[in-house]
């Protein structure tokens, strides 16, 4: 594995931080077979997001919105976490004001161990009535478009679809943790959605430390404190170390 490097700046704000917070995005879940959204082998790469993530798409054509669903479900369920994930998990356990707030909607945080995350597009598992708002985790139905079992009226999934609201108690709670958060990492994230991507500019401004760990630069690249191009499940492992070994914490 690769060693990286830590400034003296870095270095004392890892030893010092009391409140942290990190959002994740696509690339986070990249390591675990997971396609982005964005890039050369992203979803969008082939897609139009028009088509198949609004919610006049799946008024248009839910049979072709549900097959996409489900096929990203089944990537899912076929993967697992990876090590990116196990060490943000890690991170809450060696701070005691930690928020984890996520753009993706695959579970794999939870699966990980994160107890407490702020799922700002929802979650792809989940199914929610449009009619009566039940929500159950059905994985195959008899036919599509599913129906909801309690009134009959329309399934879709539990995401958040462009142009739509994200859930309130995630994004306020995810916006105050940006604003009070001293050390701030975004990580996978291409920082091309909002609200999700003002949430390291607002931690910036407020006066967080913001760290970035991407394979590229990102649209937030230029106001980061420090920037790590490279895989996260490689990178995130070593800060974690280094927090440890900092904090005198036995591996
Ligand atoms: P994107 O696909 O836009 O960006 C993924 C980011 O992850 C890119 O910046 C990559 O460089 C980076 N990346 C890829 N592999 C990586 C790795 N192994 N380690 C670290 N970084 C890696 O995904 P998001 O930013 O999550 O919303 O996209 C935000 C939202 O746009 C998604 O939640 C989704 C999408 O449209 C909706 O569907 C509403």
């Amino acid at each position: 594995m690769t060693q990286i490097e830590f400034s003296e700046q870095f270095i004392d704000i890892l030893k010092s931080a009391k409140k942290v917070a990190a959002l994740t995005g696509a690339g986070i879940s990249a390591e675990s077979g997971v396609p982005t959204f964005r890039g050369k082998d992203g979803w969008w790469k082939n897609h139009d997001p028009m088509t198949l993530a609004t919610y006049e798409a799946f008024t248009r054509d839910p049979v072709l919105v549900w097959e996409w669903y489900l096929h990203r479900r089944n990537i899912v369920h076929k993967s697992k976490p990876n090590p990116g994930h196990y060490a943000l998990a890690e991170m809450a356990k060696l701070y005691d004001d930690f928020t984890l707030i996520t753009q993706n909607v695959d579970r794999f945080h939870m699966d990980a161990g994160s107890e407490l995350i702020y799922e700002l597009h929802g979650n792809i598992h989940r199914n929610r009535c449009i009619e009566c708002g039940f929500t159950d985790y059905t994985e195959t139905f008899p036919e599509l478009p599913p129906k909801c079992p309690e009134c009959e009226g329309k399934f879709r999934p539990d995401v958040v679809w462009f142009g739509e609201m994200l859930p309130h108690d995630a994004i306020d709670n995810s916006m105050r943790a940006a604003n009070n958060a001293d050390l701030f990492f975004s990580v996978g994230t291409s920082a091309a959605v909002q609200p999700a991507a003002s949430l390291p500019i607002i931690a910036k401004q407020n006066g967080a430390f913001v760290v970035e760990v991407n394979l590229e630069p990102s649209g937030i690249s230029h106001m980061c404190d420090v920037k790590y191009q490279g895989k996260s499940g490689e990178i995130l492992p070593h800060i974690i170390e280094k927090i440890k070994e900092l904090k005198g914490i036995d591996k």
